[in-house]
Order: structure tokens, then sequence, then C-alpha cells
């Protein structure tokens, strides 16, 4: 207990990731594995919020690129980040870490609204806060609403959690000889068009002052260690 180097985070997920080698919708097991992390954390004494993407499900931009109105398939997109926050609740609350998942967009029925002041309570009172829906703007991506949601609670650091180990100077899929950064500046980030956040996200950090942190979820502890302050991954800064 008590070994955190941070008092409070944001950690972004992808929701591709937790599809798994089936490529789409939830692996049970992955999302198992996630909280398990998620939950060492937590007793390590990091109060934690989360932002999860939803492109496991639906990928908003690949279907307006498709000719789909473009703020339609974004709202989809942000129905299926709720998706994954329920899955993600459930989870968590399996392993015993208590949970609120708060939506952008009202959906009471589902899930709390969106209040900053009432997240931040959750939050010193030891629950983890989901954020779910994004932004609810069409237009913004899950990574420009962790950007949002980190400001507005005050997290010390975003952690970006994906499927590789950091931020690369080429695609590590496509390039074997591909090179990983330990530490970056966010100009570097916006010059270089490296692709660990969109550009708005990146702006967004950059002026707030708030460090991102990328490293990869697939491999187990990732975030224990993270929030022990141990060195992985990429910062940008
Ligand atoms: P404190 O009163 O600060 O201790 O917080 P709390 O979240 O335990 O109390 P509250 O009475 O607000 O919530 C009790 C439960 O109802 C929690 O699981 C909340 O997530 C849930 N809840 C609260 N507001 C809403 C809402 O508008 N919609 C839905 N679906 N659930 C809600």
């Amino acid at each position: 207990m008590g070994s955190s180097a941070f008092k409070r985070i944001l950690l972004k997920l992808s929701g591709e990731a937790l599809a798994g080698k089936q490529g789409h919708g939830i692996n049970t097991e992955i999302i198992k594995r996630v909280a398990r992390d998620i939950a060492e954390a937590h007793q390590g004494g990091t109060e934690i919020g989360i932002v999860i993407g939803g492109g496991n499900i639906f990928r908003g931009i690949a279907a307006s690129a498709g000719g789909m109105d473009r703020a339609s398939s974004d709202y989809m997109g942000m129905l299926a980040t709720c998706i994954n926050a329920l899955a993600l609740q459930d989870a968590l609350e399996k392993e015993g870490v208590p949970t609120r998942v708060q939506s952008a967009i009202e959906m009471a029925e589902i899930a709390e609204p969106y209040i900053r002041r009432k997240a931040i309570r959750h939050l010193e009172k030891g629950r983890v806060v989901i954020f779910a829906a994004g932004t609810g703007n069409p237009y913004f991506t899950t990574d420009t609403a962790a950007a949002l949601r980190a400001a507005e609670i005050g997290a010390e650091v975003i952690m970006k959690a994906t499927k590789v180990n950091g931020i690369y100077d080429r695609d590590p899929a496509q390039h074997s000889d591909a090179v990983m950064y330990g530490e970056l500046t966010y100009i570097e980030v916006l010059n270089k068009g490296l692709k660990v956040m969109d550009s708005t996200a990146v702006s967004l950090c950059m002026d707030n002052k708030l460090p991102i942190l990328t490293f990869n979820l697939m491999t187990s502890g990732n975030i224990l260690k993270a929030t022990k302050g141990e060195s992985i991954g990429t910062l940008v800064r």
C-alpha cells in the first residue's frame, strides 16, 4: 500500500486491446486480466479515472470514411465506449474494486451523468471512475476525452495503455527495425506526426502541462509499474 508515485491518474484504455485475437468485441479473459491489473494499481493507493475507447465495437472514423455521416458514426462510437465501460465496471467490481460509470451523454437508467465535482468526490472515496461516451461531441476522439477529463479531475499524468510498448519512429508492426523513444516533447510528437494521440489531444495535454505515458496494456503488471513510477514505455512531456 502507498507505494504509488502518483496520487491521481487518468488511464486511457484502447477498446481494440480488449478484443484480443478475435479482433472485435470483448474477450472475457483479457478484460478480466486488465481488471486485475487495475485492481493492483488501485490497491497501491492511486486514484484512477478511466477513459476507454470503443474501436473493438465500432470505429466512427472508419465508418465515416466508408461514406457514413461523420457525426452519426461518431455518436455510434460514443455508444460503443459505453458498452466497454459497463463491461469494465463489471470486471472491476468482480475484483472487489468499487467503480462508478459517468456518461457524457445522458442515459440515467444505465449510468450517472458526467458531473466533474461528483467524479472527484468518487475518486477521493477510493472509487474508480469510468468516463463513458467520450466528450459527448462528435469530431472528438476518446484520446481527446482522456486529455479533457484528466485536466478536469486534476490528474498528474495520462497513462495511455495500448497494444505496443511505446512510441516508435515508425510503425513497429510493419518495420522490424523501428526504434522506440524513451522520452519525447509534445512538439516533437506533433512535428514528427507520431501517432500517439491525435493532435487535438496532444495540444490539450501540452497546454495543460499534462504528461502522457504510453505503454503496453498486454504486458501483465504494467499498470502497477507505471503507477509506481517505474520506467516503462515512452513519456511525452
Ligand atoms: P456517495 O453518496 O458520494 O457515497 O456516492 P454514491 O455513488 O455511493 O451514491 P449515490 O446515491 O449517488 O449512488 C448510488 C448508486 O447509484 C451508485 O452505484 C451510482 O453509480 C448509482 N447512480 C447514481 N446516480 C445515478 C444515475 O443518474 N443513473 C444511474 N444509472 N445510476 C446512478
